[in-house]
């Protein structure tokens, strides 16, 4: 669909970027706010409802709103829905992982985003996305955000942060999601 102007409820910014490239022709405007509800869902679905409905109290337009995270095998799924809450983003993410890791041979994980998108009428439309791979045993590369410098996809060699932004636009957890999302949308 062209011209859909929509709420984003997130305060993330890497992910309003990536998520302004996977849908393209949509304005998506940041809910910059300070009083989000806590994230107390126990699923990445239920996260992002609890963001959307909150946007629904802010205006009557299109309202989206995603929720994400690395779930590691060996940490049973762990940190899931709480990869935001883990650790401060970033290197004290990344370093905590590693040493959760430390000496551990099954590195396997995957990234799962979830959108929910709100129609004016009040419809609710989802998509759902995951990418498998493992943790490497070091960081490497610069892109991207959050896990990607130790995160490296199923059939590759590099990690996220190495095969960079242009990668993940066409193949990351958030762009099958967003696939999915507007497949969804044209059924509608
Ligand atoms: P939330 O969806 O705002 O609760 O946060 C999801 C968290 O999962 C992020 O803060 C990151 O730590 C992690 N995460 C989700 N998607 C990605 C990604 O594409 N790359 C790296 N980390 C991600």
């Amino acid at each position: 669909m062209d011209g859909l102007n929509a709420v984003l409820c997130s305060r993330n910014r890497h992910k309003a970027r990536e998520l302004e490239r996977l849908l393209p022709g949509w304005t998506l405007e940041p809910l910059d706010r300070e009083d989000y509800p806590p994230e107390t869902g126990a699923t990445y679905y239920e996260n992002a409802a609890i963001k959307a409905r909150f946007g629904r109290d802010h205006t009557t337009g299109w309202v989206l709103a995603e929720d994400s995270g690395l779930e590691v095998e060996a940490l049973d799924g762990r940190p899931g829905v709480l990869s935001a809450r883990y650790a401060p983003e970033g290197a004290p993410a990344v370093a905590k992982l590693l040493g959760e890791l430390e000496g551990l041979e099954n590195r396997r994980a995957r990234y799962v985003s979830e959108l929910v998108l709100l129609t004016p009428e009040g419809r609710e439309l989802r998509g759902t996305g995951t990418l498998e791979g493992r943790i490497a045993h070091a960081a490497l590369g610069s892109e991207g955000f959050g896990y990607d410098p130790v995160f490296a996809p199923d059939g590759e060699e590099l990690t996220v942060a190495e095969l960079g932004n242009g990668w993940k636009v066409e193949n990351s957890h958030r762009a099958r999601a967003a696939k999915a999302l507007l497949a969804a949308l044209s059924r509608a």
